[in-house]
């Protein structure tokens, strides 16, 4: 039987922390072998915020591809390229763009959701402006999708509201040019072990509070020495409690053996542990897991050749598979 096609996509929006690492690229690595996956960097995504800020878009886009091959994901089993690298979902994008209602995407929550963040903190386009193309954000994400006409879109809560949309459009499409041929894929949720930054709040590049896959173990040590721990705890052989350490126990039980994890907290409430040395034995933990996976990326840093000819190999393969789509579509539309 033909395997179930994926589709999946991230915002080339610089290099990625440990957050995406365990809630996400673990996730992609593991669904290699029982799907044909397509993951791709998605660049115009990226530029629907920050149009006038491109000067790192290119070195963002290698630096997020690097991160993943760095992580597991393997240009043998999955194809791996470059969202603007693929005219055929622009093509399919303008396709689709004609048979949305106009409500639909001013309906979509997470879009809602961004345009209210890039009003607020100005931290995205121009406070006053909300692009032709950001409206179209979840229209673009459909043409992703609908150009392999893909079963299964892993993406995380915030993504269900544009996945719904895409799931609408299919269906309009269809029944529109009398059809059955375009696919409502079915969204599959990624587990997400809420990773918080060393701050305790949410882990994200603009907080300065992450810890990057491409980080070098002296700044991961550095980062992990700040992590929040248990506040009621004053001197190092007070009894503490590891159920209120908010940042550091976290990472023991999302990084650690369960037995490590064990130890910690017993010798936490007996008062046999301190904070630094507890710390100190964590940043190590994180050093030797990400070790190989920052070995190989450090690898493909030196040959950026390598990574580059992955993209167009990846590319060339989604372009032969998302042709075919669109041959149809057109056929189906009845363009010339
Ligand atoms: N919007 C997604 C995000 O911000 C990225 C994305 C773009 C995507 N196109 C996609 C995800 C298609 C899944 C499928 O995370
Ligand atoms: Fe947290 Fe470890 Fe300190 Fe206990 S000893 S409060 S688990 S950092």
């Amino acid at each position: 039987m033909e395997k179930k096609k994926i589709v999946s996509g991230m915002r080339t929006t610089g290099k990625l922390h440990l957050g995406h690492y365990m809630g996400v690229l673990t996730n992609w690595v593991e669904l290699q072998d029982e799907y044909d996956c397509y993951f791709f960097a998605a660049d115009w995504h990226a530029l629907t915020t920050k149009y006038d800020k491109t000067e790192n878009l290119k070195n963002d886009t290698r630096e997020v591809v690097t991160d993943w091959l760095a992580s597991g994901l393997d240009p043998d089993k999955s194809t791996i390229y470059v969202q603007s690298m693929l005219p055929q979902t622009a093509e399919l994008h303008i396709y689709l763009s004609m048979i949305t209602p106009q409500n639909w995407v001013e309906r979509d929550p997470t879009l809602k959701d961004m345009t209210k963040i890039i009003r607020g903190d100005g931290s995205g386009a121009k406070t006053d402006t909300i692009s032709y193309g950001l409206l179209g954000y979840p229209v673009l994400m459909s043409a992703d999708i609908l150009t392999f006409n893909a079963d299964v879109v892993p993406v995380g809560h915030d993504q269900l509201a544009h996945l719904e949309i895409t799931r609408d459009i299919a269906r309009r499409f269809n029944n529109i040019y009398n059809t059955d041929f375009m696919k409502e894929p079915m969204p599959k949720l990624t587990q997400v072990p809420l990773l918080c930054g060393v701050d305790g709040q949410k882990m994200g590049k603009s907080f300065n509070n992450d810890i990057k896959i491409s980080d070098t173990e002296e700044d991961t040590t550095k980062k992990i020495m700040k992590c929040i721990t248990d506040r009621s705890r004053v001197r190092k052989d007070d009894k503490g409690h590891p159920e209120q350490c908010e940042v550091a126990f976290k990472y023991y039980q999302i990084f650690a053996s369960e037995e490590e994890t064990k130890c910690c907290a017993a010798e936490c409430a007996a008062g046999t542990r301190g904070c630094a040395d507890c710390k100190r034995n964590l940043a190590k933990i994180i050093n030797e897991k990400f070790a190989p996976i920052r070995e190989k990326r450090v690898e493909y840093t030196n040959n950026p050749d390598m990574v580059d000819d992955i993209i167009r190999e990846g590319s060339k393969k989604a372009q032969i598979e998302a042709q075919k789509v669109i041959n149809k579509v057109r056929e189906l539309v009845n363009i010339y």
